[in-house]
């Protein structure tokens, strides 16, 4: 049986990246450490569900999914700035911006949780906690380099960078190696229109 690891995310302006990316290589010149492995701007994006490994014979149903849950909520509009880590800034592992969003994202992400639990696909442990990642801090780090990451996040002023218009969600494909992720989408559902 041939198997895909997918996710369902929105995706983010070209000029959003490009300053994100801009975020990414003001902390990487901090930390002149290669402990982080940050996420290059074209794959920055703001993930509602991932999915794992998911049986192509299942692509169609997921599609249905993705169309049914997207009409059935509206375009909204979500502000992105703040830096943040997981699971703390004083214990980074996941690198983030944070981001202000209406519950919109959330009623989104739980429908999506919902109808793909009833498809077999587990939903999350933790709740929703909406986040751009910018990196993703090595296993192999040392607790000297966990610390000047943490120093480095805490010292760092991270405003207000812009905002996201969200017309559509997207299934992707992921497919890793050692180069890293790379990123194809394979179906997109438009939201419904704004109510005027
Ligand atoms: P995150 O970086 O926003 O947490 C594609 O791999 C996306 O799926 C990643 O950007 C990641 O989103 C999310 N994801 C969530 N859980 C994951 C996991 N266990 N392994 C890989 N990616 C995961």
């Amino acid at each position: 049986m041939s198997v895909i690891r997918a996710f369902i995310a929105v995706d983010l302006p070209g000029d959003l990246q490009k300053r994100l990316d801009q975020v990414s290589d003001a902390l990487r010149k901090r930390i002149e450490r290669s402990v982080v492995r940050w996420v290059p701007a074209t794959n920055l994006h703001l993930t509602l569900k991932f999915l794992g490994d998911v049986s192509v014979t299942n692509l169609n149903l997921l599609k249905e999914v993705l169309i049914a849950v997207a009409s059935e909520h509206r375009r909204f509009e979500f502000g992105v700035g703040g830096l943040g880590a997981f699971p703390t800034l004083r214990r980074p592992r996941v690198i983030w911006v944070g981001i202000e969003a209406p519950v919109e994202l959330s009623n989104i992400q739980t429908s999506l949780e919902n109808r793909l639990a009833r498809l077999g696909y587990a939903p999350e442990d933790r709740p929703f906690s909406a986040h751009l990642t910018l990196g993703r801090v090595a296993r192999t780090a040392d607790p000297q380099d966990v610390l000047i990451i943490s120093q480095s996040l805490l010292s760092s002023k991270i405003g207000y960078l812009g905002s996201v218009q969200v017309h559509e969600i997207h299934l992707y494909r992921s497919d890793l190696d050692s180069g890293g992720a790379e990123y194809t989408r394979l179906y997109s559902a438009s939201l419904g229109e704004k109510s005027s």
